[in-house]
């Protein structure tokens, strides 16, 4: 582990129903110190479905709150799927964020995942470039990076056995996921831990023992998400008491 890295925080909440508006909460607060500080909001949503709720609080009850002119949305992993796919991420935050709150489309960086697999990632990661105006060599800093964690311990689309997870160079990859028999396209370990915040969302029971071979590894299996660990920045476990029955 980096020496410089902090230890993960944890914070546990009773149920999703507390989840969701923690999620927002830490959302809401990280955007309003990032736009006081330095006049915007860079942040990576993640997909699946636990964002769909954190998604529909940060709807209800940011949606007046924040400077959503000053908010960059972006997406740390997609499916190798057109934006209108039921599978796509870009449409489920389409569907329970972005077009419920004022925020304007040019501020929306989505994958172009209907393109040939490495072409998305390319543009994706010349997309990042711009944006942050990046020198080679240099890479972006996230304000905050929302992750999940699957139950094989994949977090993004950093699957076991999969080889973005040697990828020590690109900000993007497409990375072939053999369970899926299909591409995925993912921020890379390096691009994750150079952000200044990263939350995991766990819920559900279902998840408590990965959660616990993650946070409380035991032997010598390691997994994916305990390679997220933020060089300069802080780690923050949002799980409900479902999730962390384990622990
Ligand atoms: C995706 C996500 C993926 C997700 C985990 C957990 O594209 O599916 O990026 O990494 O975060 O699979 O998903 P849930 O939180 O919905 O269980």
């Amino acid at each position: 582990m980096n020496p410089a890295s902090k230890p993960p925080e944890l914070k546990t909440v009773p149920d999703p129903d507390a989840l969701y508006p923690a999620a927002a909460e830490e959302f809401s607060r990280c955007a309003q110190g990032a736009i006081a500080q330095r006049g915007r909001f860079c942040v990576a949503l993640s997909g699946g479905n636990t964002p769909r709720g954190v998604n529909a609080s940060l709807a209800t009850t940011q949606k007046n709150v924040l400077a959503w002119d000053k908010i960059y949305i972006f997406f740390g992993d997609e499916r190798h799927v057109a934006p209108d796919d039921p599978e796509s991420n870009y449409r489920m935050a389409n569907e329970t964020l972005l077009s419920q709150v004022p925020i304007p489309a040019a501020n929306v960086f989505r994958v172009h995942a209907e393109l040939v697999a490495d072409a998305a990632a390319q543009q994706y990661e010349d997309q990042l470039r711009g944006f942050f105006r990046l020198s080679s060599g240099a890479w972006p800093r996230f304000d905050l990076i929302f992750l999940g964690l699957g139950d094989d311990g994949h977090t993004a689309s950093l699957f076991p056995g999969s080889a973005a997870l040697k990828e020590t160079s690109r900000l993007v990859v497409a990375n072939w996921v053999e369970k899926f028999h299909s591409y995925r396209i993912t921020f890379t370990y390096p691009l994750l831990n150079h952000a200044a915040e990263i939350a995991f969302l766990v819920s559900g029971e279902t998840k408590a023992r990965i959660l616990r071979d993650v946070l409380e590894p035991a032997g010598t299996v390691s997994y994916p998400a305990q390679l997220v660990r933020p060089m300069d920045g802080r780690l923050l476990w949002i799980i409900d008491q479902a999730a962390a029955r384990s622990l």
